[in-house]
């Protein structure tokens, strides 16, 4: 494959060197293309060397070769990194001042930019607008890892490592690649997730009896806004459906706030055509009232009891796991069970998991109410490949042990 790395002038220039690596050793043809500025942090020379072809920038060298028009012309993959926020801004406006620019007006392959900037200029809304620009054009723009930048700040804005926007780049060209960065020691600090767009849903939905009264359960939403915190830490950009949450949302995610499993839901399917990864971690009703009371139920003067009519809710886990919104998304879900005299836990949330059809399922063993509202849990990861993980912990700890777990799940054809 003809990869072409473009390197913005910024301090992460230096990663790019390790990028270029993971590309030539699994054969490609690699040609970078440095900006002038990004010379002041790399020379020429490491490019050259490691790529073992020439790294022009100016359109004006090797003009025979026509190399503005050819580079982009015979590319199957762009790489932009570090992308910063003049390079963004240039490539949004179809500037076109020297020849990695030029290659960007040219290429048809698909083109992955990969930011890295202060977290000021990442948020800065001229930045926002361009990023916003590239990507309504088909372009693919990395999200900036979470972290430490140069000098002693800290936030979004790092470059992801090189590992994991080399899986990105390379998912770009084979979509159907399975292939995922597998999480080392600690899946938050080797920002497992980065990039990726990843959709949770935590808490408990509520199923209104009548104005005053409710059929819900005992979820906190505990472990999924940990989940969501460890997410975000890991790099994903992170959108949180809250369904009555006892526990504070965190910063750093996009939270959707919801009551009942109707608006659960609608949520959830107006984000999963988003996300790369969707974790459900709510606990949702199973049955809700046929009929909503419009005044109070009062108690009737004969003394009769009142009976209530339940009707099932939708599942969702099921509903977006037999259509996925889109091909290589990974859907989890969740499962308190308990086991019975003839059948364990697990087996139970074994037939789960084939039933819903997603791609992994997180047991969590409720006998005699453990988990609800606790701190610590223990869980167990069910994979259709019949492997099985487990870890104990604070939900914290769980919760960064799950993120590394699910970026590893290779993403199901189940309803493909
Ligand atoms: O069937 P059960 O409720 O045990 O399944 C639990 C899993 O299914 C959780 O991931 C939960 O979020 C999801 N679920 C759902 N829609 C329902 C019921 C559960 O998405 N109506």
């Amino acid at each position: 494959m003809k990869v072409v790395l473009g390197v913005g002038g910024g301090v992460a220039a230096y990663k790019s060197a390790l990028l270029l690596r993971l590309f030539t050793e699994e054969g490609h043809d690699v040609t970078v293309l440095p900006t002038t500025a990004s010379l002041n942090f790399v020379g020429a020379a490491t490019w050259e060397a490691l790529s073992g072809r020439p790294a022009p920038r100016d359109v004006f060298e090797d003009v025979e070769q026509v190399n503005h028009v050819r580079l982009g012309h015979e590319a199957d993959l762009v790489v932009v990194a570090p992308a910063t926020a003049d390079l963004l801004a240039r490539a949004a406006h179809g500037l076109a001042d020297d020849l990695l620019t030029n290659t960007l007006l040219v290429a048809t392959c698909p083109v992955l930019f990969v930011p890295a900037m202060h977290t000021q200029m990442w948020q800065h809304p001229a930045t926002v607008a361009n990023v916003a620009t590239l990507r309504s054009r088909g372009a693919h723009v990395l999200d900036p890892a979470v972290g430490r930048l140069t000098g002693c700040d800290s936030g979004p804005g790092r470059l992801p490592d090189p590992p994991d926007i080399h899986a990105a780049a390379i998912a770009l060209v084979a979509p159907d690649s399975t292939e995922r960065p597998v999480p080392a020691r600690d899946a938050v600090a080797d920002g497992v997730l980065s990039g990726r767009r990843v959709l949770i849903t935590a808490g408990g939905t509520r199923e209104p009896l009548d104005p005053v009264r409710y059929l819900g359960n005992r979820s906190s939403g505990k472990q999924g806004v940990a989940l969501a915190c460890a997410a975000r830490d890991a790099g994903a950009h992170v959108t949180l459906i809250g369904a009555n949450l006892q526990v504070e949302a965190p910063d750093g995610v996009d939270l959707v706030t919801v009551e009942t499993t109707d608006q659960l839901h609608d949520a959830v399917l107006a984000a999963t055509p988003d996300a790369d990864l969707v974790v459900m971690a709510a606990a949702v009703a199973d049955f809700r009232p046929r009929s909503l009371a419009t005044h109070k139920i009062k108690k009737s003067d004969d003394g009769t009891d009142p009976v209530i009519e339940l009707t099932r809710t939708p599942d969702i886990l099921a509903e977006i796991s037999a259509n996925r919104a889109r091909p290589g998304q990974v859907i989890v879900g969740f499962a308190a069970e308990t086991g019975d005299d003839t059948h364990t836990a697990l087996e139970f949330a074994r037939a789960k998991l084939a039933r819903k059809g997603c791609d992994a399922l997180v047991l969590n063993e409720v006998t005699g109410g453990a988990v609800f509202g606790q701190d610590s849990t223990a869980v167990h990861v069910v994979t259709p490949d019949g492997n099985t993980a487990e870890a104990t912990g604070t939900k914290d700890d769980v919760a960064v042990f799950l993120v590394g777990t699910f970026a590893r799940i290779p993403a199901s054809t189940v309803g493909r």
